[in-house]
Order: C-alpha cells, then structure tokens, then sequence
C-alpha cells in the first residue's frame, strides 16, 4: 500500500470521492436531462435509481478496490481470475471515452469563466446564439480543453492526495453557498413558480423507457459508478473506514448538488421564456441571463466565481477519470506513472476531437446519420455512459453474486463497520446486489439496445 499512495485521512477519501462524484453532472447534465425527459418524473425516477440501485452498487465497488488493493482491472483480476478481468477493462475503456468528451465540456465551462469575467459575454443579446457560436469556435474550444487537460494531468502526476485534498475542503462548501445564493435570486423571478412545477410535480404520462433508461445512466455516471473510479479510490483506503456510511455521505452530497443545480435552473429557464428541452446547452444558456440582471460589476464577479467553481467541480472528476487507466498502466504494466499520465491525456485529448467538432463546426459529426442524426459528443455520451454504465453495475453485481460471494463481501465492509453483519442493511444489499441490480439492470440494457440500434 505504501508505495501505490493513499488517502492522508478518513475524511481524504469522502471529500476525494464526493469530488469525483460532484461535477458538470451535476450541474450541467443533471439539469438538461430533466428538461428533455420530462422533469419531476425523471427527477423521481433519478432518485429511485440512486438510492435503490446505486448505493449497494457504490458499496460493493469500494469494498472490492479496499479489497483487492488494486486498479480496476486487478482488482476483478486478482479475486476473481483474469476472465472477470475484463469487466474491469470494459470500465477503464468507459472511463477514457468518458473523459474524453468531459473534458471538452469542461473547456467550455473554463472558456464562460474567462468570458464572462474577463470579456463581454453579459452584454450579449441572445445567450443562446453565443452559445452556439462559443461551441462552434474550434480555436477556443482547443485552447481552454487543452488547458483543462493539462491542469488535469499536472495534478494526477501528484498522486491522490495532497493539495487537491485540500482545496476541495473549501471549495466544495463554496459551491453549495453560491448554489443556494443563486437560487433565493432566481425563486423571486416572474413565472418561477412554473419552473418549480415542472420540475417538482411528477407527470407519470411522462413515465417511459427513454426517461428510464436516462435517469439510470445519469444516476451512475454522477456517482462516478459502473466503470472501476470508486474500485480504483477504494484501493487507496484503509481497513478503519466505515465503508456504509462513507458511501451515504457520498451520494448524499452528490444528490443535493444536482437537486440544487435544478432547482436553481427550470425556475430560471420558465422566468426567462427559454424552453426546458433546450439540450447541452441549458445551464450555458440560461444561467448567463441572471448574472446580466445582476449589473454588470457583481454580475462578472457572481457569475464569473460560479464558472470558476464549476471548473473546479469538473477538475476533481476528470482528476478521477485519469486516475482509472493510469492505475491500470502503473499497477498491472508497471509503467512509470509520470510518462504514463502524459500519454494517457494527450491520446484522450485526441479521442476527444470529434466530440469537440461535433457542437456546429464539423457537418458530419454534428449530425451523425447512423445515430438519429444526433452529434458525436452525444453518441459518446449515450454509448460509454448511458448504456454502459450500468452494465457494468450490473456485470458487478454479477461478479458478486457469482464469484466473490456475499459472505466476502460482508467481510469486507465488516471491516470497519462491525455491526454490519446480520443487520438490516446487510440482508438489502444483498438481495438487491444479487437480484434485483443484474436482473433489472439486464433486462433495461437488452431493451435499450435494441429500442436505440435495432
Ligand atoms: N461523476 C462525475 C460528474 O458527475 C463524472 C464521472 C463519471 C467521474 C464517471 C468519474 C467517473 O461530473
């Protein structure tokens, strides 16, 4: 354990974790896939899935990393035979087309900061053709991607621990404070209560496989779940933390992060005459409109902290992401980390072109005709983490249910949490790690798959 590093603290890993799971998931996506599908019925169903499914699912990830003590792919390797390995490949291929279209959206992020603050974005008339043409523009979207890149890799060459630890401590409180700040502003606008509506009463005609299928993958890419970030976290812990209540604290802080983005956004998208089903643009088209009414001084330094700390946000996730396949190379190829840090970004930042070219300034990726001519940026997003994660949740419950055994894994989380075994909570883990999560999980894969390819 010494010389793979590890977390400074009990609380090292919460905030690290909480980190990865707190980002433009929440904030950006979060938002836009509840316009699209239907609000409060997606939100309800979002919630279902988060603490129903995902919560064991993020239990038995950590137990499995605190276990093995190895990146994702050794981890399924070491206790399970290198046939299992390959659910652990599947994630860290997720997990690298994950980041590769994440960073470019962070890009954007990093780019509004920067416009906001520093240019003339707020004097703007229609954000909404900004937008269009900010994410169009391909010489900023490489700069401020590359820029983010690099930060990400800077930091990841470090290690896990350290000043990031740290910063987060601060900075994660600081965006709560400015969530909830914005949000009293946006509740007294004109027709806030329709957003409130829609996004808080749940219309069960909205109720469909479509509003499914999202809510589950967003569920799990939220929470960093289904392709080995919290495998690869949960190895750098120790034997003394509670696994449970680690994992409450998590998604908890994940959860009220995009509750909040919510509530802050539709009432703001109704007062503004914008319309919910706006897509990945949402947040970068509705927010900019508050910050405006603000004058232009408090306006630049509201609007221009809160792209910042989104940045940050984004920062602590991507920061995740890298770690899965550099764990990879450093622990099974035994590669030196640095070099291996610096290849990885720069073959994601090149993964990540057609996703940046999709947005207005490449035709033929911004429509894709094989995929309901939506663009490259949103097949990658459906594929590698709609559908994908949560079968790799569900090949990891099946990997417990099968392999492992539950009794291991009541071992595990019994370490550091003694009253674990034979309570309440033990017995729901299992039943829903064993039946319902690969049944369920299975059942919605096979039918998107063939409601999206066939
Ligand atoms: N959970 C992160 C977010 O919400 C994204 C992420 C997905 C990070 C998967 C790591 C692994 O922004």
């Amino acid at each position: 354990m010494a010389n793979r590093g590890g977390f400074s603290s009990r609380i090292g890993f919460i905030v690290a974790a909480a980190g990865s799971a707190v980002g433009l998931g929440n904030i950006w996506k979060f938002p836009y896939e509840v316009g699209q599908n239907g609000g409060a019925m997606f939100l309800l169903v979002y919630l279902i899935c988060t603490f129903l499914i995902c919560f064991p699912i993020m239990i038995g990830e950590i137990a499995i990393g605190r276990r093995a003590q190895k990146d994702a792919y050794g981890s399924y390797k070491s206790i399970g035979g290198k046939k299992w390995g390959t659910i652990g490949l599947f994630g860290i291929l997720c997990g690298i087309m994950i980041l590769s279209f994440y960073n470019v959206v962070a890009g954007w992020a990093f780019g509004y900061f920067l416009e906001i603050s520093f240019g003339d974005l707020l004097q703007s008339e229609d954000f909404r053709s900004f937008f269009g043409g900010y994410v169009s523009d391909i010489w900023d979207n490489l700069i401020f991607s590359i820029c983010f890149m690099i930060i990400t890799a800077f930091i990841v060459v470090k290690g896990v621990s350290g000043g990031i630890e740290r910063a987060s401590k601060i900075l994660m409180p600081m965006l709560y404070v400015i969530l909830l700040g914005l949000i009293v502003y946006s509740l007294t606008l004109d027709n806030a209560i329709e957003g409130i509506k829609f996004y808080l009463l749940p219309d069960i005609s909205k109720l469909n496989l479509e509003t499914i299928y999202s809510a589950l993958g967003q569920a799990f890419f939220s929470l960093s779940l289904g392709m080995g970030a919290l495998i690869t976290y949960g190895s750098y812990i120790d034997k003394k933390q509670n696994i449970i209540s680690s994992a409450a604290m998590i998604s908890v802080m994940d959860v009220s992060v995009a509750f909040l983005a919510g509530l802050l956004i539709f009432p703001l998208v109704f007062s503004q005459g914008q319309t919910p089903s706006e897509g990945p643009g949402l947040v970068f088209v509705a927010l900019p409109g508050v910050f405006n009414a603000m004058g232009p001084v408090i306006g630049k330094v509201v609007g221009g902290g809160f792209f910042l700390l989104l940045c940050f946000a984004a920062l602590t996730s991507t920061i995740s992401l890298l770690e899965v396949p550099v764990a990879y190379l450093v622990d099974e190829k035994k590669l030196p980390r640095k070099a291996v840090v610096w290849m990885l970004a720069a073959f994601i930042f090149i993964v990540g072109l057609p996703s940046m070219l999709s947005q207005g300034a490449v035709e033929s990726f911004s429509s894709l005709g094989f995929y309901g001519d939506k663009s490259f940026l949103d097949f990658v997003s459906e594929v590698f983490s709609d559908i994908s994660l949560p079968l790799g949740g569900c090949l990891m419950s099946i990997f417990i249910a099968v392999k492992w055994k539950t009794q291991n894994l009541s071992d595990e989380i019994s370490e550091g949490n003694e009253s674990y075994k034979g309570s309440f909570m033990e017995k729901a883990i299992n039943l829903i790690l064993v039946y319902v999560s690969p049944i369920l999980l299975g059942l919605i894969f096979i039918n998107t798959v063939l409601d999206k390819f066939f």
